[in-house]
């Protein structure tokens, strides 16, 4: 699958999230202390916009029901058994790609 250059890397600043729109796709891009990691953007429980929620270490936050999900894996802390897609990230310089 082709990486694609999604943001700049100033643009998701440590501790912060952002949506990315890819068209069919919505991904969020997650920067845990200088990590930066890319997660799907609908919440798996009602749909909720987990950029628009908070991001804790590595573990994003929904803001409707405050379901938990690591960054690194995409498993919820509700459930094992949930989990969302997680895509590969690459940084060059300032300049984030993700695998899409
Ligand atoms: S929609 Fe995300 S926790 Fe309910």
């Amino acid at each position: 699958m082709p990486l694609v250059k999604v943001a700049e890397l100033s643009e998701v600043p440590p501790g912060k999230m952002k949506e990315i729109d890819l068209g069919a796709q919505a991904i969020v891009l997650c920067n845990n202390n200088g990590n930066i990691c890319a997660i799907d953007g609908t919440c798996p429980h009602a749909g909720g916009p987990i950029a628009s929620g908070a991001l804790h270490g590595d573990v994003a936050v929904c803001p409707w029901h405050s379901w938990g999900f690591n960054i690194k894996t995409g498993i919820s802390d509700f459930s094992p058994s949930i989990s969302i897609a997680v895509f590969k990230v690459e940084v060059h310089g300032n300049e984030i790609f993700v695998e899409v």
